[in-house]
């Protein structure tokens, strides 16, 4: 059968479907959910019926989802272009062996993360000092998959911190630095030069800023850095004493690398016990992926109803929308995790998709985006899939008030996007407040929600370090579900390559050391602006 021929058919015939009429199966809401522990996923506020979701599992079958993911744990080399197995998943195995090229990479990885346990034990206690005493301050120098991590998981796990402040400096823009550094005393500040590959140009100009700065605070600046690196050349290169390197393999994706290394500042600033248990809710999910039948298996749910909306039906962005201010920064996340990984045009075999590849993803936590871009999702001409996320609990003021709006909200958005308002419902409200004739009318259709507009909620008892591993580690396999069903390789990020290299050629242009001669007239147009407003 052509899965996606017969998927394409049931998302034209779901059009004049409501959503709520699929609730008349009281059964509905059960179904269309999964379980994983104190974690449910609900994706019953879609316009997926049985027949649907058999269908999608099947498209999964076809695809060899199962197949993939094995090969993937197995440490077969699935990112084929670059040649490299896929293993973030090896980083929080608590046991193995995953044998890479026939060797288990388990004990090398339990060993870093016993090597970070240790340093930061001696960061945290004080027996490792700055010259001005007990380190207060981190500065994590990092970008993409170097930085999004670790700041979204410093806030996500903020009320488990008790070590050092942490502090994150990404974007090659000056002002960057500058500020992240302006309030800290250098002198009992640690600094993290986070990079796969010690290359990344605003990584390691940052970096470079950093060792002048501290060199005008400490008399020896570099026994104040340590490096987060899979080259341990170009570390030592820089001055990092092996001591204070934390290395790891080129089998780990940069977005999918904080389970490692690259964690360093979370596990300063949540200390190792919560960096473990981490850990350990990631593996959990990793369990869950490997075992569940496809029809049970949560990311694989999570990646079909994604692949329903965007695949099928044609809604080409989705909002994330976490109720949950811990969260702030998995959207942020998730836009690296999985627009670089699933924004592909070509398939493994090197011919072109035919199908819309990974869709855009964005949000902000609620409340806030209620009260700014919420307008468009309930009343504008796109419709927007929408992913909500909420604890039952929170960790701050967890059972007051705040916490009950909170949730409040969040039902209430699910709710009204599926049930919407009818003109009828919109005029009879404008009648009672007064409103009659042609005026009642007009006002009246400023008031109609369309509704029918699909959700799912992700819903867990509280953000603890374990839950959140779990979620993280939910949507990699989300991204790696897609990824598979579309043919494509999740695992490498050739897009990101010309902008840099352009980028190269156009610094001495910008500089006016080079001419701009060759540049097309929009670029000459705004070298020329630059370097009028520079003299
Ligand atoms: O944006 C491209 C990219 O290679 C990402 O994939 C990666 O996370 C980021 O740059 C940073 O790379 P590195 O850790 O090597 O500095």
């Amino acid at each position: 059968m052509d899965h996606w021929k017969n998927l394409r058919a049931k998302a034209e015939n779901a059009k004049p479907r409501r959503i709520v009429d699929l609730f008349k199966d009281a059964d509905r809401a059960g179904t269309f959910s999964a379980r994983l522990g104190d974690m449910l996923f609900d994706f019953s506020k879609t316009n997926i019926d049985d027949e649907t979701l058999s269908g999608l599992i099947a498209l999964a079958e076809s695809a060899d989802v199962a197949g993939r993911r094995d090969a993937m744990f197995g440490g077969e080399k699935i990112n084929e272009t670059e040649d490299r197995a896929v293993l973030h998943t090896a980083l929080r195995a608590s046991e193995g062996p995953v044998l890479v090229d026939g060797q288990d990479v388990i004990p090398g990885v339990h060993d870093v993360l016993n090597q970070m346990e240790a340093f930061v034990n001696a960061v945290r206690s004080g027996s490792f000092k700055g010259q001005g005493g007990k380190i207060t301050d981190v500065v994590n120098i990092g970008i993409g998959g170097s930085d999004l991590g670790p700041v979204m998981a410093l806030q996500a796990l903020a009320s488990y911190a008790d070590g050092p402040r942490c502090h994150f400096v990404s974007n090659v823009d000056g002002a960057h630095i500058s500020q992240v550094m302006r309030g800290l005393d250098l002198t009992t500040t640690l600094v993290i030069v986070a990079s796969k590959t010690f290359t990344t140009i605003e990584t390691m100009t940052n970096a470079e800023t950093a060792r002048t700065m501290m060199a005008e605070a400490v008399t020896d600046p570099s026994a104040q850095f340590a490096a987060v690196s899979t080259a341990l050349d170009k570390t030592s290169a820089f001055g990092i004493a092996e001591e204070r390197v934390f290395g790891f393999a080129d089998w780990v994706g940069g977005r999918y690398s904080m389970w490692g290394p690259i964690g360093l500042s979370i596990m300063l600033a949540v200390g190792p016990a919560n960096f473990r248990a981490f850990l350990k809710g990631a593996e959990t999910m990793d369990k869950h992926f490997r075992t569940a039948p496809l029809a049970e298996n949560m990311p694989v749910l999570l990646a079909l109803v994604g692949m329903w909306h965007n695949q099928f039906c044609g809604y080409s962005t989705r909002a994330v929308l976490p109720y949950d201010q811990q969260l702030a920064r998995l959207p942020a996340y998730l836009q690296q995790l999985e627009m670089e990984s699933n924004g592909k045009r070509v398939a493994m075999d090197g011919t072109d998709l035919t199908v819309p590849a990974g869709p855009v993803v964005w949000g902000e936590p609620g409340t806030n985006g209620q009260h700014a871009f919420y307008q468009l999702i309930h009343q504008g001409t796109a419709v927007i899939p929408c992913e909500f996320l909420v604890a039952a609990e929170g960790n701050e003021m967890g059972r007051s008030r705040h916490h009950q709006l909170l949730m409040a909200n969040c039902l209430a958005q699910s709710k009204a996007l599926m049930l919407g308002r009818s003109l009828d419902e919109a005029r009879a409200k404008m009648e009672a407040a007064g409103f009659e004739g042609a005026e009642l009318d007009r006002q009246a259709r400023h008031r109609v929600f369309p509704g029918n507009r699909p959700s799912t909620t992700l819903i867990y008892p509280k953000l603890t370090p374990e839950i959140f591993g779990q979620i993280v580690a939910l949507y990699e396999h989300r991204v790696f579900v897609e990824g598979v069903i579309l043919g494509i390789n999740s695992f490498d990020q050739w897009g990101v390559e010309l902008g840099k290299e352009l980028a190269v050629s156009l610094e001495p242009i910008v500089t006016g050391a080079a001419s701009s001669d060759g540049e097309d007239g929009s670029t000459k147009q705004l070298v020329a602006f630059i370097q009028a407003a520079l003299n």
